[in-house]
């Protein structure tokens, strides 16, 4: 048996809740770590969506509980990450999902969509990483954090180009934080997750290539879970710093196709 090191640790899921149109990575995230024997406080600002994935992760037999925040909003992070902490009697892994595209095309995006877009995807990450950052300091006994990144921190974010340029603003304070931090033993890492869209859970095993953009095949919400939870593990306690992107390879095509007369005439 392989070890995670997540049995009787202390988890906060920043963005547990789920909506059903939407992916679901705080839901499959929040699962997972209570699956690997993780206690979980599950904050939401819908007081509905926080219960809702505590009592599943209890009918799954897990341990959790709902603490109630606009993540979004310095003062109430502040409050809430502090509830976590206190009713999990302090903490050793801390994740943030929250995040939200706005589209429109480059030249027509107003400087308020600008702003709350910025602030939502970037402002909101530098906030959870200060606050939970702080509580595992004081308490020096290490940990880690993990943030929602995106592919579109990597490459052209077309017509979503503040969504864009905020994952690319986490990626980079995923490697300033784990900098700082990683003389308190708390190691800092990002997900980047491709187009999961709305939920493809039944996407069965085995159809790779089936679109022109994932050579494998499109990543489903449990594979970014998946990937949450390595980072939070023992399993990848000499990591940080680095963003892991799960997107089925869409971000290394090649940038030409060859055919195989092609190839013949090279060989
Ligand atoms: N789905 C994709 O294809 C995809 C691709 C790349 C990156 N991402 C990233 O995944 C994350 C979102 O995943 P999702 O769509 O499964 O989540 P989601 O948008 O469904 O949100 C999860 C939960 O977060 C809560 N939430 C939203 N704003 C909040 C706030 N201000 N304070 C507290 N709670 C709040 C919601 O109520 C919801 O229950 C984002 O960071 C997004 O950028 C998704």
């Amino acid at each position: 048996m392989i070890d995670l090191g997540l049995n009787g640790k202390r988890a906060i899921v920043s963005g547990a809740g789920y909506i059903p149109e939407r992916a679901g990575h705080g839901r499959f995230s929040s699962l997972n770590l209570a699956a690997a024997g993780a206690t979980v406080a599950c904050i939401d600002i819908d007081e509905g969506r926080a219960k809702a994935i505590v009592e599943e992760i209890q009918a799954a037999g897990g341990n959790a509980f709902p603490v109630i925040a606009d993540m979004e909003s310095y003062a109430e992070a502040e409050r809430a990450i502090a509830e976590a902490v206190h009713g999990l009697g302090g903490v050793d892994v801390c994740v943030d999902i929250i995040g939200e595209a706005t589209w429109d095309r480059a030249e027509d995006f107003s400087p308020a969509v600008w702003d709350t877009t910025i602030q939502r995807n970037l402002s909101q990450v530098f906030y959870f990483f200060q606050l939970a950052g702080r509580h595992l300091i004081a308490q020096g006994t290490g940990g880690s954090i993990v943030a929602l990144a995106s592919v579109d921190g990597f490459v052209a974010a077309a017509q979503h180009a503040p969504y864009g340029a905020a994952k690319a603003g986490v990626v980079s304070l995923v490697k300033t934080f784990a900098h700082e931090f990683g003389k308190h033993g708390i190691r800092v890492n990002g997900v980047a997750p491709g187009n999961v869209g709305s939920g493809n859970e039944d996407q069965p095993e085995g159809e790779y290539a089936v679109n022109g953009v994932n050579p494998l095949a499109a990543p489903r919400a449990h594979d970014i879970a998946n990937a949450v939870l390595f980072l939070s593990s023992a399993l990848a306690e000499r990591i940080t710093g680095q963003t892991l992107v799960v997107d089925g390879g869409a971000t290394i095509k090649a940038m030409w196709e060859m055919d195989d007369a092609t190839l013949e005439g090279l060989r």
